[in-house]
């Protein structure tokens, strides 16, 4: 890879800027100042410095954020603020997609990353990887929701849900965990189920729990956490 665009992912900079820092003397590689930005390197064996700063490259990233309300799931929007706004700079590597959508009004366990391979194994429909939330709803719930839910509800007569767990908490609050994930899939079933939505969070997916993330914090998966996305 040549070092400009080595420079440029992994600081997430334009290629100018990567090649302004090469020419300022800033860079080194094993332990040798370069000042060519052409210059091919090994991204995994040679050890390039900034700053006297050892780069650490990883081909890959993996990202929990804990959305919060009021921020689109998208990578770019003209008019609303989008998740991506919310991802430190030192994170934000090319290519990054968001890992399953939150309406905007939705908070809580979000996954970024730049791996294909990961993403679709966890958004491909027929993974059926399943998907916690914590609801909180207005009006009373029918009776046998809990059953129905079970069963597999239909939504606009155009699917059926996979069998679900609805798990009441209160008279106003349950979890719900789904199979799938179809655009207001939450909003719909318990419309079906005579409520409405008026808080959504997101908490658990497959066996990865939202940490204890402040609201729009993010961090990087731990290897423990990657694996239990996989089992
Ligand atoms: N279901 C919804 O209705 N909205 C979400 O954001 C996620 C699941």
């Amino acid at each position: 890879m040549r070092l400009d665009k080595y420079l440029a992912d992994i600081l997430n900079l334009s290629r100018t800027d990567a090649k302004k820092i090469i020419k300022q003397k800033k860079v080194s590689v094993n332990e040798e100042i370069s000042t060519n930005t052409n210059l091919i390197i090994d991204e995994i064996n040679d050890i390039i410095k900034v700053d006297n700063i050892k780069m650490e490259y990883k081909k890959y990233i993996y990202l929990m954020l804990n959305k919060p309300r009021g921020y689109l799931s998208a990578t770019f929007d003209k008019s609303d603020h989008t998740v991506i706004e919310l991802i430190p700079n030192n994170f934000k590597m090319k290519d990054l997609s968001i890992v399953g959508r939150l309406d905007k009004d939705t908070e809580g366990l979000l996954l970024l990353s730049n791996d294909g391979s990961f993403i679709h194994n966890l958004t491909s429909p027929k993974k059926h990887i399943s998907k916690k939330y914590y609801v909180e709803y207005s009006g009373t719930l029918k009776e046998n929701a809990c059953e129905l839910v079970k069963e597999g509800i239909n939504i606009d007569n155009e699917y059926t849900t996979l069998p679900g767990l609805l798990e009441p908490i209160n008279n106003n609050s349950a979890y719900i965990t789904i199979y799938e994930g179809k655009f207001h899939q939450v909003k719909k079933m318990f419309e079906y189920l005579n409520t409405k939505v008026t808080y959504l969070k997101r908490v658990k997916i497959g066996n990865l729990e939202l940490s204890n993330l402040k609201m729009g914090e993010t961090k990087e998966l731990t290897n423990e956490e990657l694996e239990k996305l996989k089992g």
